[in-house]
């Protein structure tokens, strides 16, 4: 197993590039299911999630080719309708193979994902949802079991604002009979992302981006090039690590009006947040206020920056709320946190961060992807050396994380735990 060791008290300066969206490839890679012929997505970040979902596409039938970040995806040879736990279990996102395994082949069997670190997170919007197409669903040995004679549009309502949940029922949607309409509906720019691939492919959806989208089906889509969106949560990671090191970076390839709440926080706690010509200018400061968040659904404040802001939240002047209203076991950073000298306490959905306190290095464990790109941010900030295990985990949603960083200026590596 490996761990990434940090020598803190280095100002990051320099300039980065963003990969592409974890969290837009995903949906947009799976979406070849539900075409003939090759389609090729470019700007694919190589990482531990998206090399799962190119692995399980190629169990399905499909024949998946990979160049640097460019991926070649052709379905038409699709002769399996089953998702395996030994793989749905490594990335629940797999889930969102049951829309387009059912506008495909009108059958799927996934392994139900289970809980994760940071909660149950359950499917139950996802299911409903494809019931109201028509979908008949048993839970049979740890498997979801689903077929359907043909799928027709339906009228549905999210209780709870899903982002997969919003892509598996747009996904199944997409080759229905008739209009759907999902309400109250999944506005992130990953949703965003995938309805307008869809719509290359030849979908007719309209609404996306806001919280009412309409899916008129049709026949067959066709096969695309496309080129993924920019990840705003790599891009968000990079900027609060040169906001809490006093650096000064220019981040290049990111969409700033992604990261509006973000930006809007971190300007709000002192740090200079500046569009150029060709890219936007990150400037720490030390004299960082505490500021208080809440996140929620996009265009709110978004969960996956919630542990990485907290970090610049402990070194900040006062006090700070932070607030989780997405999951419900997402402060497990808290614990290692502290044990870096970090002054927190969480009662409930809310963490009070007293700030003003040098961190101190410690050993550490990451328990979950954001998580542990908190701790790597931590021991950017703190005094001595961090050393963070179970890295896997930050594989998953980051490329080469520490090579980035320390082309920055962070004194940083990867070895052997
Ligand atoms: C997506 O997860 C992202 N993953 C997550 O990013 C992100 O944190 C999350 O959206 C929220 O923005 C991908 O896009 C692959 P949800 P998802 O369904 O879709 C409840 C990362 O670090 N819910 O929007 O699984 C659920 O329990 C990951 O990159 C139900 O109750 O999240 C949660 O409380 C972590 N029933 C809330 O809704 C359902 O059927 C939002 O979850 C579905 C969801």
């Amino acid at each position: 197993m490996e761990k990434i060791v940090i020598e803190g008290g280095h100002r990051l300066e320099g300039t980065v590039t963003v990969s592409g969206a974890k969290n837009a490839a995903l949906p947009i890679l799976i979406s070849a299911l539900l075409t003939d012929g090759w389609n090729t997505f470019h700007n694919v970040p190589d990482l531990r999630d998206t090399r799962t979902i190119k692995r399980l596409l190629g169990d399905l039938g499909a024949k998946v080719e990979s160049s640097g970040s460019v991926v070649k995806i052709n379905a038409g040879g699709l002769n399996n309708y089953e998702a395996p736990y030994d793989l749905v279990r490594t990335m629940r996102a797999s889930v969102l193979v049951l829309g387009p395994l059912l506008a495909r082949l009108g059958r799927a069997r996934v392994s139900l994902p289970g809980g994760c670190a940071i909660g149950a997170r359950p499917i139950n919007l996802h299911l409903r949802g494809l019931e109201e197409l028509g979908v008949f669903i048993s839970l049979e040995h740890g498997y979801i079991e689903a077929h359907a004679s043909s799928l027709k549009g339906a009228d549905i309502y999210f209780d709870i604002v899903t982002v997969t949940g919003t892509e598996n029922l747009m996904m199944a949607a997409v080759l229905a009979k008739g209009v759907t309409t999902l309400r109250n509906a999944a506005r992130e720019p990953e949703v965003v992302a995938l309805a307008d691939a869809l719509n290359r492919m030849g979908a007719r959806i309209t609404g996306v981006g806001t919280p009412v989208i309409t899916i008129s089906g049709v026949e067959a889509l066709k096969p695309i090039s496309y080129h993924v969106i920019p990840d705003r949560i790599e891009a968000g990671t990079f900027m609060v690590a040169a906001a809490v090191t006093s650096g000064n970076i220019k981040i290049v390839g990111c969409e700033p009006n992604h990261n509006r709440a973000l930006i809007h926080k971190l300007q709000q706690a002192g740090i200079t947040v500046e569009q150029e010509s060709d890219g936007l200018r990150v400037v720490g400061t030390e004299a960082i206020c505490g500021v208080d968040v809440k996140t929620l659904p996009y265009p709110g404040f978004p969960t996956d920056m919630q542990a990485q802001l907290m970090v610049l939240m402990c070194v900040a002047n006062g006090l700070s709320v932070i607030s989780e209203t997405i999951f419900e076991n997402r402060f497990i950073h808290v614990s290692e946190l502290q044990r870096m000298g970090a002054d927190i306490t969480v009662s409930g959905s809310a963490a009070v961060v007293r700030g003003g306190r040098r961190l101190t290095g410690a050993p550490v464990m990451a328990t979950d992807l954001r998580a542990s790109a908190s701790l790597i941010i931590a021991g950017l900030a703190a005094e001595g050396t961090t050393e963070v295990s179970r890295v896997y985990h930050i594989d998953r949603g980051y490329e080469c994380i520490e090579k980035k960083l320390a082309l920055l200026g962070g004194h940083l590596w990867r070895t052997q735990a």
